[in-house]
């Protein structure tokens, strides 16, 4: 006969040995000069799945029941790293850095020193670079346990000069999910020498799940009563402004295509904004809730940095994705939690440059859930 206290003892131990064990890789395939490249899936108790692979430390996949349990995936994105290297993929769930978004011309100066970045969106560098961006180099991927539930931590060492940029710097990202239903991401990163950094995730939602034809029935709400205005390369002109009487009030919960229209004839094509977000920087506070009214999927984000890229497809053309879905212009929008534009060349802005010694931190927590 087996004592209650025995099979209490043993029971606990087999609910530790669970918990401890860390998610394991499994191959995804790999890159078209032969890297491996390995994916990570959490899992939460309400049914949320999260799949994440090494290349580009990318989230491919984000399943969330709907208000009657019926589930979808959440993120565009590939099947396989082919898709993930393919002209389709516009930064698709991807780590963006080490400089996420635009600096103008590919210019800067960092102790009196010039550089140049490759030009890759005319006539500015965007994301990081051409070849070795952070979206497109193969990270190192290994299970943990966080306080925050499993989790997954990339970790990739970029060498000085990569890219264009100075100092060699080590970044690493955590991913894990609990049974809150949040996605938190986590970025640290040191340098051997002073370099500018800012590093986000670029993931594209469409709450009614990947492959429907439209976000613009999504309500958005965004905790930001200011911008920054750009000029018509989308650089910010320097100046901080408020939303007050344009498109991009969010501060009340609005219908993304209420007043999209009203920017489709600008540079920006829709919404390309980067709002500054209200609160102090620093602190994880909730910034922004985004929701389906049909299926009632809602996305939270908080995060601790001083600005939210909110971009709504402008750009995606119908290309193929996941299950030979197309994803046509403005079906998915990104909250791509970060510090503003250009940064490095706007001193009056949050600061971006890292030095050695100091450390890097951002944390943006998307949280899932139906209502
Ligand atoms: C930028 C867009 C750009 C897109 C690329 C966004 O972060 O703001 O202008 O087209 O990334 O996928």
């Amino acid at each position: 006969m087996i004592r209650p206290a025995a099979l209490t003892l043993s029971m606990l131990l087999m609910t530790s040995i669970a918990a401890a064990a860390p998610p394991q890789p499994e191959r995804f395939g790999q890159t078209a000069d032969g890297q491996a490249v390995h994916r990570f899936t959490l899992k939460n108790a309400k049914g949320v799945v999260a799949k994440i692979i090494t290349r580009g430390a990318t989230l491919t996949e984000l399943h969330v029941p709907d208000k009657s349990g019926q589930t979808a995936d959440v993120v565009l994105g590939f099947d396989d790293v082919a898709g993930y290297e393919s002209e389709g993929n516009q930064y698709f769930g991807c780590t963006a850095g080490r400089v996420a978004n635009r600096i103008a011309k590919g210019r800067f100066t960092l102790d009196g020193k010039d550089y140049q970045l490759a030009i890759n969106n005319e006539p500015n560098a965007l994301h990081g670079g051409v070849k070795r961006s952070f979206d497109k180099v193969v990270w190192q991927g290994v299970g943990v346990e966080t306080p925050h539930g499993p989790g997954v931590r990339f970790a990739y060492v970029s060498p000085d000069g990569e890219e264009g940029y100075p100092g060699k710097l080590t970044s690493v990202v955590t991913y894990s999910l609990n049974d809150k239903g949040e996605l938190r991401i986590e970025y640290e990163a040191t340098t051997e020498g002073a370099t500018p950094i800012n590093l986000t995730n670029h993931s594209y939602f469409n709450l009614a799940g990947e492959g429907s034809a439209t976000v613009l029935d999504h309500t958005l709400q965004v905790a930001a009563s200011k911008y920054t205005p750009t000029d018509d390369t989308l650089i910010p002109t320097g100046a901080i402004e408020s939303v007050e009487g344009t498109p991009l009030d969010f501060r009340k919960a609005t219908r993304i295509g209420d007043r999209i229209e009203e920017l489709t004839e600008t540079a920006n094509l829709g919404y390309d904004h980067n709002l500054v977000l209200d609160g102090t920087a620093g602190e994880l506070r909730k910034i922004a809730t985004l929701k389906d009214p049909a299926s009632g999927r809602t996305l939270t984000v908080h995060t601790t940095e001083p600005g939210v890229q909110f971009y709504s497809g402008n750009f995606l053309m119908g290309q193929t994705g996941k299950g030979g879905k197309a994803y046509p212009h403005r079906s998915a929008i990104c909250l791509e939690t970060q510090h503003f534009p250009d940064s490095v060349n706007h001193p009056q802005f949050p600061n971006t440059v890292l030095r050695p010694g100091q450390t890097y931190r951002h944390t943006c927590v998307y949280t899932v859930s139906a209502e």
